[in-house]
């Protein structure tokens, strides 16, 4: 028995990366997904995938900011599987510089679309989920959020604040429907490396976002699917109104000390052992 037997989920931007691993994550341990993504071609294909497997999914080719698109997302995957049970919020814009940028020099038009697609998206979706799980005596959601929404950057301060509302907007919904049995958490991971995000992030970004990292290897879309599984799960029943980060440690550690202690690795040990009782340390 899989864990989401007899269970419905709704997963966006299912059609690649995170999402799409979410959405055979889920369906893999039994529950039918409605695989939504403004890709019509990318959802086909990860239905169909599902399908290969024997497993039961639903394409929908929507766009989680266009408020009646939402709402036939969720009417559908009623109609077709008997409720809803589930909610991965994972499809996000995300305009890497130049557009979104420091606060001065942002386009207008990219924090008005950002915030419209990832936090009144999330919303609208939520909004349409919540009835739907009272119904069923209960249901889960997970967020995707970002270590962006946890830690300044010198840019994407659209994409960033997005998120960090994405957190608190979880928050609410634990602790405004927890009563009902609705649990909600959000996922931040940090650099997790799919198609999209390679072909958008030059080696030497890459280099320096690994090497903030306090594990060796490069996070998968898998890893996190694993996360949201088991957030959505039973086996986390007592868990809600948190944010789960999930970064190989990159805001775990001080990065300035980090570096100092690269720095230091490289130098003789009578040197080291100064720098090791250096103040502040
Ligand atoms: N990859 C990372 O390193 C990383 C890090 C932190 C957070 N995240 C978050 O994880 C989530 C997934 O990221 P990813 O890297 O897998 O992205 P991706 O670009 O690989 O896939 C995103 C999918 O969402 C779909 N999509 C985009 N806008 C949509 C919309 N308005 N409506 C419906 N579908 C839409 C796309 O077509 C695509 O299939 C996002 O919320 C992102 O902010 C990713």
């Amino acid at each position: 028995m899989g864990r989401f037997e007899g269970k419905v989920a709704v997963v966006t931007g299912a059609g690649a990366g995170i999402g799409k691993a979410c959405a055979l994550a889920i369906a893999r341990e039994g529950g039918r997904v409605a695989v939504a993504d403004i890709d019509a071609s990318a959802a086909t294909a990860c239905t169909a995938q599902i399908a290969a497997e024997a497993g039961h999914a639903l394409t929908l080719a929507m766009d989680i900011a266009d408020a009646q698109a939402v709402a036939a997302l969720f009417e559908t995957a009623e109609r077709h599987f008997g409720g809803v049970d589930l909610l991965v919020n994972n499809a996000s814009a995300m305009h890497l510089t130049p557009r979104d940028r420091a606060i001065l020099d942002l386009d207008l038009a990219v924090w008005d679309e950002t915030m419209a697609t990832n936090l009144r998206g999330t919303l609208l979706c939520c909004r349409q989920a919540i009835p739907r799980m009272i119904a069923r005596g209960g249901g889960a959601i997970v967020n995707m959020s970002s270590c962006q929404g946890l830690s300044g950057d010198t840019a994407l301060t659209s994409y960033a604040a997005s998120k960090a509302a994405m957190n608190m907007l979880s928050a609410s919904l634990a602790t405004q429907y927890g009563h009902a049995q609705i649990r909600c958490n959000a996922v931040a991971p940090g650099l997790i490396m799919t198609e999209r995000l390679l072909a958008k992030l030059d080696e030497c970004m890459q280099r320096h976002l690994r090497r903030h990292q306090l594990l060796a290897h490069v996070g998968r879309p898998e890893d996190v699917a694993a996360l949201v599984a088991f957030l959505l799960s039973d086996d986390a029943a007592f868990i809600t109104g948190q944010v789960v980060c999930i970064d190989g440690g990159m805001l775990t550690h001080v990065p300035t000390y980090a570096d100092g202690g690269n720095s230091r690795a490289a130098r003789p040990a009578s040197d080291t052992a100064d720098a090791a009782s250096a103040p502040g340390r």
